[in-house]
């Protein structure tokens, strides 16, 4: 039954294991499988509307008008939505989140899993959560993650059936762990993610080692994780970091900027103290650190003082997407 309308929170998530890179372009499908946490801190609100009185869709973003580019790729998913649903109603969309868009933090993956779900819901398909995280999944790879909570994994193979959602490794008490979003810019970042993994595959000469390389590290890392080897997830999630950005250097595609640089010289400095810490960059400037729950506050009081950290947001492993209103 179409309710017309819905409510929806998702949170944003970090790779531990990166997807870097994309198999299948046009299905949108990741060259190498990832494994995330999600994270309660970091959360995006959608409310969606079907509004019949409307000729196109309009989306809100913090309050106000959404960016171009942004209004196209939730006109893409939304239109994905209404074919599945043999429906022509357009939608009224205002999304928010409670952690700084600008910064170039993880939004599009707590937005496009807080849209495709509250999109499910208006439009009245009833899909299950794999599915709804299949359609997060074809606006952003790493949006699918965060349809569900705790530790989760997405593969990089499109199963006969056409639909490929991420699913749960482990909940949310797997490991005792904290992440620390060390914020070092306020600025949109440089390259969005898939021109960077579109310019890493096609010209660095690196990008076939990353491929075949970053199944081992999610095996090993997926491993340590289900017997709860804080060390070996910590050591594997550090790895696929560099050896994602190693890649993507090669292309020219540089995310990093002297405080990344800092900021991870200093994790690995406090690691060597002693200090359950490991560091991990995304495409964009700031570093975020897997934490011990029992080093957290020293770990992100040493962040702070680190010249180049604006600031540090901090997050534990959190909950999937959830319907607020609306659910069918
Ligand atoms: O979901 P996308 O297409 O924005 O790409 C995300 C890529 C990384 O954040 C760098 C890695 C990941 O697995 O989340």
């Amino acid at each position: 039954m179409t309710s017309g309308r819905a409510v929806t929170f998702a949170h944003a998530n970090i790779a531990l294991a990166k997807y870097w890179g994309k198999r299948d372009v046009a299905n949108n499908v990741p060259a190498v499988p990832s494994l995330s946490v999600t994270l309660e801190g970091m959360r995006t609100s959608t409310t969606l509307e079907l509004d019949e009185s409307l000729s196109s869709d309009t989306f809100e973003l913090n309050g106000v008008s959404a960016p171009k580019e942004a209004l196209a790729r939730a006109v893409t998913l939304l239109d994905r939505v209404r074919r599945e649903a043999a429906s022509s109603s357009f939608a009224r969309v205002s999304s928010r989140n409670d952690f700084p868009t600008a910064s170039g933090l993880a939004s599009s993956a707590s937005g496009f899993a807080a849209l495709a779900l509250a999109a499910v819901n208006a439009y009245g398909l009833g899909w299950s959560v794999e599915r709804t995280s299949d359609l997060a999944r074809r606006s952003s790879a790493s949006a699918a993650r965060s349809l569900f909570g705790g530790f989760v994994e997405l593969g990089n193979e499109l199963p006969s059936s056409g639909v490929l959602g991420a699913a749960q490794v482990a909940p949310v008490e797997q490991l005792d762990v904290h992440v620390l979003v060390c914020v070092t810019s306020e600025g949109q970042k440089a390259i969005a993610s898939t021109d960077g993994m579109g310019r890493t595959a096609q010209e660095s000469p690196y990008y076939a080692a990353w491929v075949e390389r970053a199944p081992v590290m999610f095996r090993e890392l997926k491993a340590a994780l289900l017997t709860k080897d804080l060390e070996r997830v910590g050591d594997l999630t550090e790895a696929s970091a560099l050896a994602m950005h190693a890649s993507a250097f090669a292309a020219g595609v540089v995310y990093v900027t002297g405080a990344t640089l800092d900021a991870m010289t200093r994790v690995r400095e406090l690691r060597a103290s002693g200090l359950a810490a490991w560091a991990t960059m995304d495409a964009g400037p700031h570093v975020k650190v897997l934490v011990s729950r029992a080093d957290s506050a020293t770990v992100k009081a040493a962040m702070e003082r680190v010249p180049g950290v604006l600031r540090v947001l901090e997050a534990k492993p959190g909950a999937g997407a959830t319907v607020i209103e609306g659910g069918a």
